[in-house]
């Protein structure tokens, strides 16, 4: 068996398996329109690969896709150490096939082939099947809490210092603080856009609106959000709040921008930095994440993730 990047021809002729696992919503022409406008996306194009597991025969057995993510080591005078870790999405076995083992040793000749990257640092995935599975090839499971707030009403603007627009991914990102940890992950603005990508190919379906605003600043808190996929819901991408009240300021906006999209809720993802702001923000209410569950694995010795290693939800894929 052995590990071979898809032709394009190939990534098609997947799309075409993987219809039945997420294609809800999408006839399966409209979901190979999805995939293809997605890896025509700038952060597909630049960064992204799919995968697959081959007999000695030649006969796909499994495949998943890899998106280069930007991470940070922090040498022992603070200087920060830009790296490669991968993002893998996508994981598929077709059914006929599952049971043998062609996933794990997909993700354990991955992991080698990862690890021959002269930058890496780490891969990440985000399970929709529990741990089990990719604890066998190394990756570790990460806490997993969401925050859900209902829609409100009133102008998103009130209570913010400014509404943001796709366009200010860039700067919104460069006020947010990096983690205080020797490693983390850190997303670029064209993965952001990634996100709201997918909600563009989304919304007609969803009986809602694409939110006119992509985040919001107050003080020197900032929060991303947007529509992001198939749920109808204003979900947060990145959240950096200095306060309790800056944080209710910027979670309001947001409540208040689901309600003029049309969205049913806003879902933010818990991370070490905000877990203890979130309690304090009067509507919001703390559920286990159904699926999505990060796992991480180092890619070399010198890279050691912090058990509460911060994965916001603008690093899924
Ligand atoms: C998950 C999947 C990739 C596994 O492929 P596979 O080639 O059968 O994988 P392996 O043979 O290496 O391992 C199978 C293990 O996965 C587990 N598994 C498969 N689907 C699962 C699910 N929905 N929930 C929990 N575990 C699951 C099996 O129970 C089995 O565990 P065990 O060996 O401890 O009994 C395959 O079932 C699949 O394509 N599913 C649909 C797409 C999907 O959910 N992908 C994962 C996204 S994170």
């Amino acid at each position: 068996m052995h590990l071979v990047p898809a032709t394009d021809a190939q990534k098609v002729q997947r799309d075409a398996l993987t219809f039945s696992e997420w294609g809800k919503l999408l006839t399966p022409e409209e979901y190979i329109v999805r995939e293809l406008r997605l890896r025509s996306h700038p952060w597909a194009l630049a960064d992204m690969r799919t995968w697959l597991l081959c007999s000695d025969e030649g006969t796909v057995l499994a495949s998943c896709e890899t998106f280069r993510t930007d991470s940070f080591r922090r040498a022992p005078d603070g200087a920060l150490l830009p790296g490669d870790s991968f993002a893998i999405a996508s994981v598929f076995t077709e059914e006929r096939l599952r049971g043998h083992g062609h996933a794990t040793r997909l993700m354990d000749l991955l992991a080698s082939e990862l690890e021959r990257q002269p930058r890496a640092h780490a891969a990440l995935l985000f399970s929709d099947v529990g741990p089990r599975i990719y604890a066998r090839s190394g990756y570790r499971e990460l806490p997993a809490w969401d925050w859900h707030l209902p829609p409100s009403p009133g102008a998103p603007g009130e209570g913010v210092d400014s509404l943001l627009c796709a366009s200010d991914l860039g700067p919104a990102l460069d006020r947010m603080r990096r983690p205080e940890l020797p490693f983390f992950f850190w997303p670029t603005p064209s993965q952001l856009d990634w996100h709201l990508e997918r909600g563009r190919i989304y919304v007609d379906r969803l009986g809602c609106s694409l939110p006119e605003s992509a985040g919001a600043t107050v003080g020197a808190s900032t929060a991303l959000w947007g529509l992001v996929g198939r749920s109808a819901e204003l979900t947060v991408l990145m959240f950096d709040a200095r306060s309790p009240a800056e944080a209710s300021a910027l979670l309001e906006a947001a409540r208040r921008e689901a309600r003029r999209s049309g969205l049913s809720r806003v879902v933010l993802w818990e991370e070490p930095g905000n877990a203890s702001l979130l309690p304090l923000v009067a509507g919001a209410s703390r559920v286990a994440r159904d699926g999505s569950l990060p796992m991480v694995r180092p890619l070399r010795p010198d890279v050691h993730p912090p058990a509460l290693l911060p994965v916001p939800r603008g690093l899924w894929v």
